[in-house]
């Protein structure tokens, strides 16, 4: 009995003196284990004499339980304990400002699309959504580009591996597409998006890059309402007091064809570097609509007229700026783009 009274003590004892969770699971070997000291000391119940093993059966189960209790919530403590430290060594501050979220913004590009698309909103232009990918049909010959003409040598392009399906060169294959759907109705519609060119990339030059195209079809749509359409245009994006310049050209599509020339934005028209002394801008290529365009697009082109222009957004937005290479616009350059 005396051994049980020891045993009690000095495993009490050790128990308190544990210091952490990895000390209790040793203590619980050393007296709960295999081997343990209250196992061994209830197995030596047989060689108490019997007057006495009554009485040394319940001590030895009630130190047993003691202990076991007294084990529990000792390792209870130890984790409450452990717990409490970690939180309090990691410990959140709510009240720390947080970290910033780094803010993203639109291309420049889209900014511009979107600063033109208004423009032409409000003088009563809806957008119209073509498709990138064309047939040559649409892309050439219904704009009066049979297979073989000169023409098309200004718009070589990437193929597909279907014949005749093609990635589009200008944004004008739309005007087919709209006339086509809008017939017999009236149109004034811009139509804008990403175009392709199998050309060398040059500072001026891309092998992808936007367009907005603009078509009005409807009785008596002369070339005035498109000059009109284009000073308005011009003065709204660069300046009230920008001067317009028509040149005649070339476009297999359009008759008479014209070129849009702008009074140069850094000089007013005295000659400098970026109009190369010209004093002018190039800002668009634009046309009456061919009557044989008008009746693939399903309008009678004796009742019917049109106009139609065409510009590159990438060059606008480089006279904007005075941005001196058109490679930065799909380059990904955090530099460039983080400066709109
Ligand atoms: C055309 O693409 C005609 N479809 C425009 C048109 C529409 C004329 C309707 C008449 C009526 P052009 O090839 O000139 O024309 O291109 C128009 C504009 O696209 C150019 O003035 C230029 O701003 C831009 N552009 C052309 N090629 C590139 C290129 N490789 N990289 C960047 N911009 C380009």
């Amino acid at each position: 009995m005396s051994d049980l009274a020891s045993l009690e003590k000095r495993a009490l004892t050790g128990l308190n003196a544990c210091p952490d969770e990895a000390g209790l699971r040793d203590w619980h070997t050393q007296y709960f284990g295999k081997q343990g000291e209250v196992l061994l000391a209830i197995k030596k119940v047989g060689e108490v004499p019997p007057a006495e093993r009554r009485t040394y059966g319940q001590e030895a189960n009630r130190i047993k339980e003691l202990l076991t209790t007294a084990y529990d919530s000792a390792l209870a403590r130890q984790k409450e304990k452990a717990l409490n430290q970690d939180l309090e060594s990691a410990a959140l501050d709510v009240t720390l400002p947080g970290r910033p979220v780094r803010r993203g913004r639109l291309h420049v590009a889209t900014q511009d699309m979107r600063r033109i698309t208004s423009i032409f909103a409000d003088m009563g232009f809806q957008v119209y959504r073509s498709r990138e990918i064309e047939d040559d049909l649409t892309n050439f010959e219904l704009l009066n580009m049979p297979p073989h003409h000169p023409a098309r040598d200004m718009w070589d392009t990437f193929h597909t591996t279907t014949p005749g399906v093609l990635l589009r060169t200008h944004t004008s294959p739309g005007q087919i597409h709209v006339m086509r759907q809008r017939c017999p109705k009236p149109i004034r519609v811009i139509l804008p998006g990403m175009c392709y060119r199998y050309e060398a990339i040059t500072t001026r030059s891309e092998i992808m890059f936007q367009q907005i195209e603009g078509l009005a079809v409807g009785d008596n749509v002369s070339m005035t309402d498109l000059k009109g359409t284009i000073i308005a245009f011009a003065r709204r994006l660069f300046g009230k007091d920008r001067q317009v310049r028509i040149r005649s050209s070339y476009f297999p599509f359009t008759e008479p064809s014209i070129e849009v020339d702008m009074d140069c934005i850094v000089c007013s028209g005295k000659g400098c570097g970026l109009c190369k002394g010209t004093g002018w801008l190039e800002i668009m290529g634009a046309g009456m609509v061919l009557p044989i365009v008008l009746k693939n697009g399903g309008y009678d082109p004796d009742r019917f007229s049109g106009f139609a222009f065409g510009m590159g957004i990438q060059r606008i937005s480089m006279l904007m700026y005075g941005i001196d290479d058109i490679r930065y616009f799909w380059a990904n350059d955090l530099r460039f783009l983080e400066q709109f």
